[in-house]
């Protein structure tokens, strides 16, 4: 049998209609769902919306219509955007389905017989602008921010869960199968929530039920309260779950609702699978593991700027503003560009700049030479590589390696790093071609092996890059796998039949282009609603201590130095001469360890093993990476810049990162083989 694979989305809210945000989570677990079917796993895709609630309440009242019939008219909005997308979901479900609410109330039912839910008085603090009951240690909080006056003294009837009694085995849970959250480092927030500082005994019983509000599931027996949307909405992954499929593999949401599904969702499930003699003090039996989600992955945010992309900062880019460049291209953009984990800036110039230089340039560039060569020298037919020199053996070394090094990071979800090297790859390839020069091998009856080699390690490239992308771009990829001439649904094939070297079946077809090229120029004309927000973001943004603001978009190919357009950079400063540019030091170096500042988004504090010495050094890079992305990194060091105090920390030296407009800085990488401590001129 093959293995069982269960992929989740949040259900998105119906008091709005969806923005890439939204459409970035669905997205990635679409891309996940397709891969695994062609890794030939059995794969059960959950998605929906979450319809219940008091913003939905109060919306519909305003409206003068019922929240039924808000929901009815937005959720469509979610339905239709998914099906645009080619989004290859099992099933939409909606917290309002009636199958769904008898799992709710029966599990409420449940859960109130072990005595894991229990009615009593709320007595506290109760948040008017958060619709929620606070905690001690988060009204402090909002009193520092200036936000007291939005808190009000409470006192209601409530049921609650024992969310108390789950706190040794939720710690258990983190500690032995670290797994469960990813990525790694999300994993100490959830820890610090339920055991601040290590200490126990902090995690309160929580209130799953409202009497304030009347638009949800009511509480069996106790029509007056209904039930807590968390608490409903939750279940939403079990109430829809395909036979056989329990638990979920991999749950995708966005890091603000991490903690209701690292803490709260487990807490749930282990009060409805343990067994009566369980002893919740003692090590969390594998049973009830095996009853729990595998994985909660938690992306990060889509920003505008430095904020969070949201309805209520009015700041959001709707997905039709990318899907007028196709499907694929929003799918492609949002994978390459979003490290999984970490936050992203959007920018619309760096959305066509990184579809003009990937995709028109980059991988269209290269089928349709390849296409068009193949034609012109050789009738369609891929000959076979027979002649390779040295040259050659390393592009097909280089070849047979990036399949399975792309498959080990998409199997871990980074799709962002699996499409990097395979774009390198094809950097690579746009090299070899430049450097053999098909067009004069193919002028001369001596180079004719060589140009069969040449031809046929193209070819291979292209055809991986068909199977591999095609659970990012399932259209490009089938018209780049059909015009090499592959038979069938690229779709179907699987990853571990494919092999590299295998012969082409048939003849090539003749080229036509992959990507229209994005006239950035014309866009701009076109007064896109995206445009002033796109501009907004593009503005550079502080960074301290070690990105020149700099613009890069990806590197122009060796192939086609036209790759990229040019973005919108600073005027080039004033000439310095010779003996100034001398004086700089720059060296090779290697982090050896890298943490986060405290109190600062974008400080990551580092040692470096510059060869001569090891130094400390701060850099404004901790949007764009994580700390243990940069332990084992090479990195280029300003190494005689004189050391400068920054929070608190002396820094002794800068990294060279470049950054394109949207403020993402990427390090600047030595080449894999220099040293720590070389000089770098
Ligand atoms: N209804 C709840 C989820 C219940 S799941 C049992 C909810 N809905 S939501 O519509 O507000 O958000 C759904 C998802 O969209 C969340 O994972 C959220 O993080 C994600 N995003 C919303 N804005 C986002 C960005 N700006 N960037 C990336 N994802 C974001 O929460």
């Amino acid at each position: 049998m093959s293995q069982r694979f269960y992929v989740t989305t949040p259900i998105y809210y119906v008091n709005d209609k969806p923005h890439i945000g939204h459409t970035y989570t669905t997205v990635l677990a679409d891309v996940i769902a397709r891969h695994r079917r062609m890794m030939g796993q059995d794969v059960y895709f959950l998605t929906g919306t979450d319809e219940h609630g008091q913003k939905i309440e109060k919306t519909a009242a305003a409206r003068g219509i019922t929240p039924k019939a808000l929901a009815d008219e937005v959720m469509p909005n979610f339905r239709d955007l998914w099906t645009r997308m080619e989004i290859t979901h099992d099933h939409f479900m909606r917290t309002t389905d009636a199958q769904h609410k008898a799992v709710v109330q029966e599990r409420f039912r449940q859960l109130q017989g072990t005595g894991d839910i229990f009615k009593d008085t709320y007595k506290g603090l109760y948040s008017v602008s958060d619709e929620a009951y606070v905690t001690e240690t988060q009204a402090k909080e909002m009193q520092e921010q200036g936000l007291a006056h939005q808190l009000v003294e409470l006192e209601e009837e409530s049921y609650f869960f024992r969310l108390s009694s789950y706190e040794h085995w939720l710690m258990d849970l983190y500690e032995r199968y670290p797994e469960f959250v990813q990525p790694e480092f999300r994993l100490n927030e959830v820890k610090q929530f339920v055991a601040p500082a290590g200490e126990r005994g902090n995690l309160q019983d929580l209130s799953i039920s409202r009497t304030s509000i009347s638009w949800g599931i009511p509480v069996p027996g106790d029509g007056r309260h209904v039930v807590y949307v968390w608490f409903d909405a939750l279940l939403n992954y079990l109430s829809t779950c395909r036979e056989g499929f329990w638990p979920p593999t991999v749950q995708l949401v966005g890091k603000d609702i991490l903690r209701f599904h690292a803490i709260y969702w487990p807490a749930f499930l282990m009060a409805m699978f343990r067994e009566p003699g369980d002893d919740l003090q003692g090590p969390l039996p594998e049973r009830v593991r095996r009853q729990l989600p595998q994985t909660i992955l938690a992306h990060g945010w889509w920003l505008m700027g430095e904020d969070k992309m949201s309805k209520s900062k009015g700041n959001v880019v709707r997905p039709e503003e990318l899907l007028r460049f196709g499907n694929d291209a929003a799918r492609f953009f949002f994978m390459r560009e979003m490290q999984v984990g970490l936050d992203r800036s959007f920018s619309f110039e760096g959305f066509m700049d990184r579809l003009n230089a990937d995709l028109a340039n980059g991988l269209g560039n290269l089928a349709s030479r390849t296409l068009s060569m193949l034609q012109r020298y050789r009738k369609g037919v891929v000959p076979a590589a027979v002649v390779l020199d040295a040259l050659d053996q390393e592009v097909l070394e280089a070849g047979r390696a990036v399949a399975p090094a792309y498959l080990a990071k998409a199997g871990a979800n980074d799709f962002h790093g699996a499409l990097d090297l395979l774009w390198t790859y094809l950097r690579q390839l746009d090299g070899y071609i430049v450097k053999t020069e098909p067009w004069k091998l193919a002028k001369d009856e001596a180079g004719q092996a060589r140009l069969d080699t040449v031809l046929c390690q193209l070819y291979r490239a292209l055809r991986a890059t068909a199977v591999l992308v095609a659970p990012v771009m399932p259209d490009l990829a089938q018209q780049l796998w059909t015009g090499l001439g592959l038979p069938g649904k690229v779709a179907d094939q699987r990853f571990a039949d494919f092999q590299y070297e295998a012969p082409a079946p048939a003849p090539v077809a003749e080229p036509s282009p992959l990507f229209q090229r994005i006239d950035k120029e014309t866009i701009r004309m076109e007064d896109s609603p995206a445009a002033p927000a796109a501009a907004a973001a593009a503005g550079p943004v502080a960074v301290p201590a070690a990105v020149p603001e700099a613009a890069v978009a990806a590197p122009p190919t060796a192939a086609a130095p036209a790759a990229a357009d040019p973005l919108d950079v600073p005027p080039v400063k004033e000439a310095i001469d010779y003996d100034t540019f001398a004086r700089m030091d720059l060296r090779v170096g290697l982090v050896l360890t890298a943490e986060r500042v405290p109190k600062s988004k974008k400080l990551i504090k580092m040692t470096v093993d510059i060869g001569s010495e090891v130094r400390t050094i701060l850099g404004g890079i901790g949007v764009a990476y994580a700390p243990e992305d940069l332990v084992n990194r090479k990195v280029v060091v300003v190494a005689n810049l004189a050391p400068r105090p920054l929070m608190g920390s002396v820094s002794h030296g800068m990294l060279l990162a470049a950054s394109d407009a949207a403020s993402m800085p990427y390090l600047v990488a030595p080449p894999e083989d220099a040293r720590p401590g070389y000089v770098v001129r």
